[in-house]
């Protein structure tokens, strides 16, 4: 168990790592308190919820829509929720990210915190406060920057946790040791997931060393001038595959790191992409992918670290040091062509 707080612009964050749902009393109130899970987290783990008002949501990305929003909205208003109510998203990044989306807009913000039940949502999604929904193919295009309460970990949630999702969740962990911390990059490739998933201290270290590594690059660059652009590592490409060919965020993005490791080899003179694609394979991600170059170019047009006609795009300078560079579309026309 450990508690951190992190502060941002104008509130901070709680985190209560491996303490256990049964710790949520002490940071709300039942009466005026409304959990917010999906079916396959609530059926799994029907007990934990008990003693807890609970709205149980469909699960699945495909419900990441204002659809969902507006049918949350009008269940918190039969349930009289106000100003004084908290919300709470146990469950996976699509929970967290539609509990702190309707958190924010709710009465103009409701108080909210997060129990992440995904090794996804653990180590990414339910940190650092962007809320947001899909809206077709365009991934995340709406949403909010506001900062949870609290967020606690409760490591039995992943005894749960459908193996494909573990593999989802640690391109996220690779993406972090790409951009910030070779030495994790080299645990990981001493490693394996199953080391991970079978021993519970290793997974709570690498959890919460994710967790800081997000929460500290969020801290220092909350509104995403700069360093918080790192964190996009993979995901341009990634996002404008994701919805198109059905891929999970996992699989999305780690096709996307294969491609920014070879874009780096142009723009940066990267050397070892080699490595990284050993390592993305070695955690049963894929790497290459064949899709259609010019449908994906227009969904990637749209993405929102484009400025103009430039696109800010995430690079390898080597393992473990990421920087960004703005590169013209019409040279990233050219470099996504040419693969
Ligand atoms: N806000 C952010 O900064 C941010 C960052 C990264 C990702 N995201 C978003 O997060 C989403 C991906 O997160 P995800 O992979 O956790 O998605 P998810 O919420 O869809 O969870 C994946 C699947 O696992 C199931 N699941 C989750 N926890 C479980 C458990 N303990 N037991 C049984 N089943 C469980 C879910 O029901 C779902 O079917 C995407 O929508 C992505 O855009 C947001
Ligand atoms: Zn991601």
């Amino acid at each position: 168990m450990k508690k951190l707080t992190y502060k941002f612009s104008n509130t901070s964050t709680d985190f209560y790592f491996a303490y256990g749902i049964g710790h949520l009393k002490k940071l709300a109130d039942p009466a005026s308190t409304i959990l917010i899970t999906d079916e396959n987290v609530y059926n799994a783990n029907e007990k934990r919820f008990k003693g807890w008002n609970t709205m149980v949501l469909q699960a699945g990305e495909e419900f990441k829509i204002q659809a969902t929003i507006d049918n949350i909205i009008e269940q918190l208003i039969a349930m009289e929720a106000d100003r004084k109510t908290t919300l709470v998203g146990v469950g996976g990044g699509v929970i967290t990210d539609i509990t702190g989306y309707a958190a924010s807009v709710y009465m103009r913000g409701l108080r909210f915190g997060f129990i992440p039940t995904s090794v996804l949502g653990m180590v990414d999604a339910s940190i650092g406060g962007k809320n947001g929904i899909d809206v077709g193919v365009y991934k995340n295009l709406v949403g909010t920057i506001r900062q949870p309460a609290f967020i606690l970990h409760d490591m039995v949630f992943l005894n749960s946790l459908p193996q494909a999702e573990w593999e989802n969740g640690f391109a996220e962990i690779i993406k972090h040791a790409c951009i910030k911390d070779v030495a994790m990059f080299n645990e990981l490739e001493a490693k394996s997931l199953k080391h991970y998933q079978g021993r519970q201290t290793a997974i709570c270290d690498l959890v919460q060393r994710n967790a800081i590594i997000k929460a500290a690059v969020v801290k220092r660059d909350e509104f995403e001038k700069g360093e918080r652009r790192l964190l996009n590592f993979g995901h341009t490409l990634g996002h404008a595959l994701e919805n198109q060919y059905e891929l999970s965020h996992g699989q999305a993005i780690s096709i996307g790191m294969t491609y920014a490791c070879h874009i780096s080899e142009q723009l940066t003179g990267f050397k070892e992409t080699e490595k990284v694609l050993t390592l993305i394979d070695k955690y049963n991600l894929p790497t290459y992918a064949s899709f259609n170059k010019e449908k994906v170019f227009d969904v990637l047009k749209m993405d929102k670290k484009r400025e103009r006609k430039e696109m800010n795009y995430v690079l390898l300078e080597k393992i473990g040091k990421g920087v960004v560079k703005s590169i013209s579309l019409k040279q990233l026309e050219k470099i996504i062509s040419n693969f």
